[in-house]
């Protein structure tokens, strides 16, 4: 291996690492925070902290100028939720400037200390007098954050579960279908709750792919957002299956949808706490609040059909949330609707080449199989037990769970196309 290559792996590992720390972090809170820092090492890291989807509630501000300047701020400005003072004083001085800071510094804020020195003594002193945190540079995003969820996110909070946003990369791919099948895995396989959310207000099936017609859904939950509560949408949900419930898209056009950025965002924190994985069917769209809605969710899914349109809108989306969710990882590709007969087709490796990525299930085209499961309002699962399908489903609701990585399901070869026939 050269050495770029290797250095390149190193940093990959790295990379893991830190996005597994980070996805322990929850959602911090509405509180404010500002840090002084006295290098660029420790500014870094904090301000790229306070670009995080998971901070996007708290209000950050970063200064440079360390204790000294905290003071001086301080003495005439109310001190916030959390201060960060880095230091890079040896241990006697750090305390004596810490010292001046406490006649600034409301008791009610909490105070994080970023030195230079390696010192149990020093820690401890700290800690002893009423400093929360002390850490040692160099820092990384995931020290930041997970300090400040340490001492915001309280332990006995109800534990909120993950998102997952599935989208198209073109209009009619299969994200739904995707969406309905994994949801039915999840809830089927780890009898965990699932909830299914339609964002497809206007055209959503999955009310039609669950033969479901429930007087009220997620337009009831969206309209009255500032009364929304885990008693209002247990009042939405339709139950589909054990474990899964569906808040169901009305499908009607008596009217339009111009969602504001944030329109979804208590349903889904209310959805989060009464159930341990939430399912976003997003339609294919790009407005404030779709990008909003996948620029927050835990984890995407990204169905693509393996054409050229296809091809540059998943490259257009990949790039884009690479943007929005620096520290999260790209999103899980699944190839849907392959080797349709006749139909020129890109190579599954060409395809994700220029992505980066790596498919996480590769499902072939079967009208009849799916056409039969969707007019009859079940599940690929229900209504062909043994088709290829159902383990790419399982794998996807593996992964998304982390609930180990079952064998990725083979590509299909010629045996299971003939069984198409
Ligand atoms: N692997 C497949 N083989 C055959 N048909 C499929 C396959 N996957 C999905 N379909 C069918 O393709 C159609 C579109 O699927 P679906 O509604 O899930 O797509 P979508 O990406 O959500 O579309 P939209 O852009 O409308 O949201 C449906 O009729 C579905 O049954
Ligand atoms: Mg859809």
């Amino acid at each position: 291996m050269s050495i770029d290559r290797a250095h390149s792996a190193g940093e990959a590992a790295e990379d893991a690492e830190e996005r597994g720390r980070l996805d322990r972090v929850r959602p911090i809170p509405r509180i404010s925070i500002q840090a002084f820092c006295e290098s660029e090492g420790v500014a870094g890291p904090i301000e790229k902290a306070g670009r995080d989807r998971r901070m996007v509630k708290a209000h950050l501000k970063v200064h440079l100028g360390g204790i000294r300047a905290a003071v001086e701020h301080f003495g005439s400005a109310p001190t916030p939720n959390l201060v960060i003072l880095e230091s890079r004083q040896p241990p006697e001085e750090l305390v004596a400037e810490l010292e001046s800071l406490a006649e600034v510094c409301d008791p009610g804020s909490r105070v994080v200390v970023i030195g230079h020195y390696n010192d149990v003594q020093l820690y401890r002193d700290l800690i002893k007098r009423g400093i929360s945190e002390y850490l040692v540079a160099p820092i990384s995003i995931s020290d930041v954050m997970g300090v400040i969820g340490a001492l915001f996110v309280a332990e006995d909070s109800e534990p909120l579960g993950r998102t997952v946003a599935f989208v198209g990369a073109k209009g009619g791919v299969g994200s739904s279908t995707l969406a309905h099948n994994v949801s039915w895995s999840i809830a089927n396989l780890f009898k965990s709750d699932v909830v299914l959310a339609d964002l497809d207000l206007p055209f959503g099936t999955a009310n039609i792919n669950f033969d479901q017609d429930p007087a009220q859904g997620i337009a009831e939950a969206i309209f009255s957002a500032d009364r929304m509560d885990d008693v209002l949408l247990d009042r939405l949900l339709a139950r589909c299956a054990d474990h899964l419930s569906l808040l169901a898209a009305p499908s009607v056009l008596d009217r339009t949808y111009d969602f504001t950025p944030d329109a979804f965002q208590s349903l889904i924190e209310t959805a989060q706490r009464g159930a341990p994985a939430v399912v976003l069917d997003v339609p294919h769209a790009w407005s404030d609040w779709t990008k909003n809605v996948l620029a927050q969710a835990d984890q995407i899914v990204l169905t693509a059909t393996p054409d050229l349109a296809n091809l540059r809108n998943a490259k257009n989306l990949v790039d884009t949330l690479k943007k929005l969710r620096p520290n999260d990882a790209p999103p899980h590709l699944v190839l849907n609707q392959i080797q349709i007969p006749k139909r020129p087709e890109i190579s599954a490796s060409e395809f994700c080449e220029p992505l980066g990525l790596t498919p996480v299930a590769e499902i072939v085209f079967d009208p009849a199989a799916f056409g039969n499961a969707a007019n009859s309002g079940r599940m690929i699962a229900e209504t062909d037990q043994k088709h290829p399908a159902i383990e790419a489903f399982h794998h996807v609701a593996h992964v998304l769970t982390g609930r180990g990585e079952v064998k990725k399901p083979k590509r299909p070869g010629l045996l299971g196309r003939l069984r198409l026939k």
